[in-house]
């Protein structure tokens, strides 16, 4: 019987639950024994109760629950070769050698490095005699796949990433609320919104709750006229009778010169035009809280199409990544939607807007 571990890794998203119930039920379902691997890396790392075998019934309830109830860590020992040659031994002992990774291109990426060491790892523990030349002969390839599992929607090569639409959810809600209380005042607000170097969540959010004005890394203002255009723009909605102002700032967002344009900033330039003016930080409230209907049908299908690509990988095929494009499930391959996110923040440092834009937009094909 194959044995196949899944993990979440990296920052939570809402629907990793859901993932984690789809994988260890699809498993199943297709006569595999599965495993959680618990607290990301540090399960493979420390082994024992990290890494333990889930029944049907473990995750029961699974769908309907927030964050990640198998834990998520940044584990610092997983990045030195001594932390991955535990966590080689832990899976080789329990007979794993499939593992799907829910989580962003960070956790994704590990998981790639640690799929293509495999062999030499694996030849250590064999030499020092933590693992019988046997099983090094029964284990001698790794299979990754990857699901991604990430508020910011900021993965190439697929539409959606699980936990953006429920985070989307949650900051419209917010919104919504500031923007009573605004209206009651006549006041300005700035929200700012996660997204860390992605501007879909300010972006969408801009457009869900009718904001004013966003600021997005990927199409910065110019530094010189930015604050002008704000207020032109925030005034002429205010001559045509709103009683509220909204601006939506991604955290990540920048101005043409690369200058980081912050929430204070653009409350100062509010301010400037006699707007009594808060700034609200909606933080990690974004990432909480259960997941939308879209993320708990994105994580199922996406987990039930993990373990389908975990049982059909062979040595010679790239690491695959779950993705959906034009609301079909597919496989692309992990790195190279990794490459493809990477460079849109390349063209971003290189001050290349247009394509940073055209590219995060081919990516999302939105
Ligand atoms: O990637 C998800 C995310 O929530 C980003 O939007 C944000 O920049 C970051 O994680 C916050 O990380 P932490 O929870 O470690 O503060």
């Amino acid at each position: 019987k194959k044995r196949i571990a899944v993990m979440t890794s990296g920052g939570d998203s809402q629907g990793m639950c859901a993932a984690v119930r789809a994988v260890i039920r699809a498993g199943i379902y297709f006569g595999c024994e599965m495993y959680g691997c618990f607290e990301g890396y540090t399960g493979l790392v420390e082994g024992g109760e990290k890494l333990r075998p889930l029944e049907w019934a473990d995750v029961r309830g699974w769908l309907s629950e927030g964050g990640t109830l198998i834990g998520t860590a940044r584990c610092l020992e997983f990045r030195e070769r001594a932390g991955r040659l535990n966590g080689a031994e832990n899976m080789v002992k329990r007979g794993i050698d499939a593992l799907i990774v829910c989580g962003g291109d960070g956790s994704l990426t590990g998981a790639d490095i640690f799929r293509s060491e495999w062999p030499s790892l694996l030849a250590e523990l064999e030499k020092t005699g933590r693992i019988t030349a046997t099983e090094h002969g029964k284990y001698q390839h790794l299979t990754i796949v990857g699901m991604v599992g990430s508020i910011d929607n900021d993965m190439a090569l697929t539409d959606n990433t699980i936990g953006a639409y429920s985070s989307l959810e949650r900051i419209c809600e917010m919104v919504d609320y500031i923007d009573t209380t605004a209206a009651s005042h006549s006041r300005a607000f700035v929200v700012e919104v996660m997204g860390r170097h992605c501007g879909w969540l300010a972006l969408m959010a801009g457009i869900c709750c009718g904001a004013d004005y966003v600021f997005v890394p990927e199409q910065p203002p110019c530094a010189k006229t930015w604050r002008a255009d704000l207020q032109a723009v925030c005034s002429k909605h205010r001559a045509a009778g709103r009683r509220k102002t909204t601006v939506i700032v991604a955290e990540g967002a920048i101005d043409d010169e690369l200058n980081a344009v912050t929430s204070e900033e653009v409350k100062q330039a509010l301010v400037e035009l006699g707007l009594d003016t808060r700034v609200t930080t909606l933080g990690h409230v974004q990432r909480g809280g259960t997941a939308v209907a879209f993320d708990r049908m994105l994580a199922t299908m996406q987990g039930v199409e993990a373990v389908k690509a975990a049982l059909e990988s062979t040595p010679d095929t790239p690491s695959p990544m779950i993705g959906i494009e034009a609301n079909q499930i597919v496989r692309v391959p992990l790195m190279e939607a990794v490459k493809q996110t990477k460079a849109v923040a390349k063209a971003i440092d290189a001050k290349d807007f247009d394509a940073a834009f055209k590219l995060r937009d081919a990516a999302f094909q939105e």
